[in-house]
């Protein structure tokens, strides 16, 4: 997230990092006491965990592993071979991850127009690199607390360090060799398995991504139109986007970041994916929409060369005249921005977006200061065919809750305690469109009423239906927090009260072509618009959309007992204990919230760097070697450098 919003919580935010590691927390309890005493909150008496640190030379394969939760003395440690000047010897080494379809398979051309083969030059010498991971894991490594890598699909036996998830991207090799450098110091034990299967590597500065993708989804063009023949199946095509601004910094890390998920999205898999710089003009004074070459030199000046072929621009300016006022009858803006301000409306410029580009079936917003260390395809592939499986009833309930799996059961148990809490409580369950007062609302299409009663389905309407939301926090119903921006919704009259809604922390989500177009067709013929965590969803809501929270794997800095974990989470006493009101300290030590501190962390020590003194090149060489995570979303990284040393 990178709005203002933020700076609200900074000074806040700046206090916990330091928290999060033993040192900083020495240091200001110190300060703490001499200043301001501070009460500490409870979920701060839970002990730190110390798996994430175990290193490649601690790797055991899937069935061997025991997680640090569920680790006690008799679990046998790995054998670590030890070399002091290079570090601990990974016991295996890493293997090529492949995700995607075997496209070359009798099945996958029996349903499919054959996929063709993309390069990154015109020439067609220079083919798409993989990414590398070891087949184990660190022995004693944290297990997730939320969401499960089984349930969504996901590789749960893999691991990525630093060498095999980016040096296909530049990692590790010379500028001069067109890489981005930044290993000088790096523990690297084993690393040179990834270099030699790379083959020399590739040299970026020779890409040009707009080309290449371009190239790639016309030569593919027979697999996303509609098939001819029965028996073949369309491929979807889907626009990734980046919500970038004028003036953002480009680090070296974040080159490797974007280039992974244009080689992992579009090249590889011949073209599903168009990933998109949405790049936020802040100055509305630069005449960018009447001279195309001020349009050109504004991208060239703010996007790094190799990816002004995927650019667009866009500026508030536009969205006033785009969605012209009045939005009147607002029920509450604690923000006093304007309605027309990317604060209150960031979904403005993505709805522009759907409706200039109407040929993708599935469009994902996506923020610059989110972070992954496995593979994009598998995950993007993986979470959408989890959101296909889902049936309609209890979805928004389910949605509701974080999923923890050591105390919730599997997938199943949890649904059926969804279920049994649905059945004692005295609200109605979501089915189908949603009816309350109003003054005029767009009409849901026909096929979102339930063919059958809720009581008599039996979990099959919605299976195989694609999710036109998919969100990666709980999509709560914000009437039961004091989230402070609940109330900011334009359109809807006064004289009744305010139309129900959800919401989802962190706008990143999938996003439909329909649910866009009702979006849109909200926006300006109703005079429609919400809060941007809060308006697709409620869009989705009103209009009886498929909308699911996909519960994928979040990681926490300290050992939370899961009883006190669920009552916190998923069933405040209060409402102001929510965690997405007031209770919001309870996300500083995850992986992915939007304040959260312990994801930066987390990310930047897997870099090698050092946090809060801890971490760096001589820990890992003399420790267990550099640190290897499971695929891990990340949420918000907002720098990515640190010392080494
Ligand atoms: C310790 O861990 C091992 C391996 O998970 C398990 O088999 C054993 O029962 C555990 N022992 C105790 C006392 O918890
Ligand atoms: C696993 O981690 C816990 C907590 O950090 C530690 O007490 C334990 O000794 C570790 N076990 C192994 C086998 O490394
Ligand atoms: C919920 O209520 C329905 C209808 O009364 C019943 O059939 C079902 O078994 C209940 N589910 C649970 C988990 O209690
Ligand atoms: C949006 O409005 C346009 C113009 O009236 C209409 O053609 C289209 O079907 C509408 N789409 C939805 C999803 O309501």
């Amino acid at each position: 997230m990178s709005r203002q919003r933020l700076l609200i919580l900074i000074t806040v935010v700046l206090f916990f990092l330091g928290l999060v590691g033993t040192g900083g927390y020495r240091r200001h309890q110190r300060q703490a006491q001499q200043s301001s005493p501070r009460q500490a909150y409870p979920w701060e008496k839970f002990i730190r965990l110390n798996g994430y640190w175990n290193g490649v030379g601690n790797l055991v394969p899937f069935k061997d592993y025991v997680p640090e939760q569920q680790s006690n003395a008799t679990a046998p440690e790995p054998e670590r071979k030890h070399d002091a000047t290079s570090g601990a010897t990974p016991p295996f080494d890493p293997v090529a991850f492949n995700p995607y379809p075997e496209y070359d398979s009798y099945d996958y051309l029996e349903a499919h127009s054959p996929m063709q083969k993309c390069f990154l030059d015109e020439a067609e010498t220079m083919s798409p690199p993989d990414i590398y991971a070891y087949p184990g894991v660190p022995q004693n490594m944290t297990a997730p607390f939320f969401g499960s890598y089984k349930e969504l699909g996901l590789a749960e036996d893999v691991c990525w360090e630093r060498f095999g998830r980016f040096a296909p991207y530049g990692y590790g090799y010379d500028h001069r060799d067109g890489g981005v450098g930044l290993s000088d110091k790096s523990e690297r034990a084993g690393s040179e398995r990834v270099y030699q299967m790379m083959a020399g590597g590739t040299d970026w500065r020779k890409v040009n991504w707009g080309r290449a993708q371009e190239a790639c989804t016309k030569k593919n063009k027979a697999r996303f139109e509609p098939q001819a023949d029965p028996k073949k199946k369309r491929v979807s095509r889907q626009a990734y986007i980046l919500r970038t601004w004028t003036g953002y910094r480009y680090d070296d890390h974040q080159l490797l970041t974007i280039r992974a998920m244009i080689n992992e999205l579009n090249i590889k898999s011949g073209g599903e994916y168009d990933v998109h710089l949405l790049v936020h003009v802040k100055d509305t004074s630069i005449p960018i929409w009447t001279d195309a070459d001020i349009y050109q030199q504004t991208l060239e000046e703010n996007v790094p060369e190799e990816f002004w072929g995927i650019a667009t621009l866009w500026s508030e300016q536009l969205m006033r005249l785009y969605y012209p006022e009045p939005f009147p009858d607002n029920f509450d803006n604690p923000s006093q921005h304007p309605v027309h301000s990317v604060y209150r409306s960031a979904h403005f410029a993505l709805q522009w977006f759907s409706q200039e580009h109407p040929e993708y079936d599935y469009y994902w917003n996506w923020e610059m200061d989110l972070r992954y260390t496995g593979h994009y395809y598998e995950f993007n592939d993986k979470v959408a065919n989890w959101a296909r499986k889902q049936p309609r009833k209890g979805m928004w309930e389910r949605s509701a809750r974080y999923y923890i799996p050591e105390k919730h059961g599997s997938w199943a148990d949890f649904a059926r305690m969804v279920e049994e809490e649905t059945n004692l409580s005295q609200e109605s369950p979501i089915w189908g469109p949603t009816v309350f007062p109003n003054n005029g609302m767009l009409t849901s299409p026909a096929e979102n009423f339930p063919p059958r009663s809720y009581a008599d389905d039996k979990y099959e309407w919605g299976v195989g239906e694609e999710a036109d939301l998919i969100t990666f926090n709980p999509l709560f119903d914000p009437t039961k927090t004091n989230w402070v921006f609940r109330n900011d919704i334009n359109g809807y009259t006064l004289d009744a009260a305010a139309p129900p809604r959800r919401v989802a922390i962190i706008t990143v989500s999938r996003l439909s072509k329909r649910l866009l177009d009702y979006m849109h067709n909200e926006t300006y013929q109703m005079r429609h618009s919400m809060f941007p965590e809060m308006w697709p969803p409620s869009c989705a809501l009103h209009h009886g959309l498929k909308g699911v929270y996909a519960p994928h794997p979040v990681f926490f800095d300290r050992n939370w007992d899961l009883d006190y974990m669920d009552q916190v989470f998923n069933r405040p006493k209060k409402v102001e204990d929510s965690v997405f009101g007031w209770g919001e300290h309870n996300q500083l030590g995850s992986s992915f919230y939007y304040n959260s501190g312990f994801s930066g962390q987390l990310w930047r020590r897997w870099f090698g760097y050092k946090e809060n003194n801890e971490g760096g090149s001589m820990a890992e060489v003399s420790g267990s070697g550099r640190m290897c995570l499971r695929s891990t979303l990340f949420h918000p990284i907002k720098f990515e450098r640190g010392p080494t040393d």
